[in-house]
């Protein structure tokens, strides 16, 4: 009888000792891939709550599942609401991969595994045509490109993904909640392909601290800059917040600068601008926009003397330009306009503005076009792109009724942007509408049978 009085003791209390239990999170989420920018290469990065291993299980796709194990790290990230909020980012780096081959996988622990996923390892042949969509300012709420996004990357329709800054509006909110449920809703894109990311101004709470934890790019800056290559393009992430946040340091910008003269330097030597001759910078703030905002488009072109409100809600800014620089710093800032010309960029790619935008070729404010009939063959100066609508909880922007000579194309349509480096001399652009269910709106080939400084002459 003692027994089952114990037991029956025991029982009562059950319910007080299921109440003082927290949930256990081992389980794998917010799965995403992004590329090292090595060869047969690929980063896994997810989250847990609890702390738990950091393992990758993959196998070559109709192979034998799971045949390969890697082993990576795990980073405690502990978000700066009031909360305090700590989370567990497992980083595993897959290696000798076989090219454009497909792999299974999944990732997490004996603590618990994620769904299984796919991915190609990226073709590294310098004659690969790889396919991007591209696209800035995404948020939790009213994210309208996604479906399709989502749809279309499963499809097989990308090998990467460029992010082109502003992510979840933002990811710190709710104590970081609002980043979790981002990194969700992306993780249908990102666990299949490369997400290559950029920093946006929404991502400035707390010193960027959501954006450099969660993702995982090349370098060693916590994704802020950095430059990888695939096919015949290099490509350069850049911040250009490094200009708005001065609060945060602003030996970053110096940073950055010297950083992109040197990647610059580098791609131009002619053994390498030979087989990779795209340069492609992808950076958040426009130098051109047309949109009537009343502050970034409306003072592109000269040094704004008093205050300047910013899209962020981070209060009132001084003088700022991505474009010229800062007259206002000591000593002085160097804007990108310059540099990127001077070392024969081809393609810049911008969001922030939350419409689509192409503008002719531009340097200093005035037109390059290649010739009256065909603009885009044998530009004779950097091609803009501006593709900010994925859709976010601020919608889209109103334009400027009487835009620059420079602006080509302008829409208002949520959507995104899809480009193709074909070749050396090839790269194809098109605008789709997701509010025209798909529909491409605006497409331009870039065809251009010399790069550098001295294709513009
Ligand atoms: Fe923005």
């Amino acid at each position: 009888m003692v027994p089952v009085r114990a037991a029956c003791a025991l029982l009562s209390l059950a319910p007080l000792l299921v109440l003082g239990v927290p949930p256990i999170w081992t389980q794998p989420e917010q799965v995403h891939l992004s590329y090292p920018g090595v060869s047969g290469a690929m980063v896994v990065t997810w989250t847990t709550f609890n702390k738990t291993e950091s393992i990758v299980e993959y196998g070559p796709l109709g192979g034998r599942p799971f045949e390969m194990s890697t082993k990576g790290d795990t980073t405690v990230f502990v978000d700066s609401g009031e909360e305090l909020r700590k989370m567990f980012i497992h980083r595993v780096t897959l290696t000798g991969l076989k090219p454009a081959a497909a792999y299974l996988y999944h990732c997490g622990s004996d603590e618990g595994w994620s769904d299984v996923f796919s991915f190609t390892a990226l073709n590294d042949s310098i004659s690969f045509s790889p396919r991007f969509a591209l696209y800035g300012d995404l948020g939790n709420e009213n994210p309208q490109s996604l479906a399709r996004l989502q749809k279309e990357t499963q499809l097989g329709m990308y090998d990467a993904i460029l992010h082109i800054g502003d992510f979840a509006y933002d990811m710190h909110e709710d104590n970081a909640r609002i980043g979790d449920e981002f990194m969700r809703q992306i993780q249908s894109i990102a666990a299949y392909v490369p997400y290559m990311t950029c920093p946006g101004n929404h991502e400035a709470t707390y010193n960027f601290s959501n954006y450099r934890n969660r993702f995982s790019m090349p370098g060693q800056t916590e994704s802020l800059w950095y430059s990888w290559n695939l096919g015949s393009a290099h490509i350069i992430s850049l911040s250009t917040e490094v200009y708005f946040y001065l609060e945060f340091g602003l030996e970053l910008l110096f940073k950055q600068y010297e950083w992109l003269k040197k990647d610059l330097e580098e791609a131009n030597k002619p053994e390498n601008r030979v087989v990779r001759p795209w340069i492609i910078t992808m950076g958040h703030r426009p130098m051109y926009c047309s949109d009537d905002d009343q502050d970034d488009c409306t003072t592109f072109d000269s040094y704004v003397s008093g205050t300047v409100w910013s899209e962020a809600g981070m209060g009132m800014m001084g003088l700022y330009q991505v474009r010229r620089g800062r007259k206002d710093t000591k000593p002085p800032a160097p804007g990108l306009e310059d540099l990127f010309y001077r070392y024969g960029v081809d393609l810049e790619l911008w969001a922030h503005e939350h419409t689509y935008e192409r503008l002719w070729p531009v340097y200093g404010d005035k037109v390059y076009n290649g010739s009256k009939e065909q603009p885009y063959v044998n530009p004779k100066a950097p091609v803009h792109i501006i593709t900010g609508s994925a859709g976010c909880r601020e919608r889209t922007d109103k334009f400027n009724p009487n835009p620059k000579d420079w602006s080509a194309f302008r829409s208002t349509d949520y959507g995104y942007t899809r480009m193709q480096v074909v070749n050396t001399t090839h790269l194809y652009l098109e605008q789709v509408s997701d509010d025209q269910y798909g529909k491409v709106i605006d497409s331009i080939w870039v065809v251009k049978e010399k790069h550098g400084f001295s294709a513009w002459f």
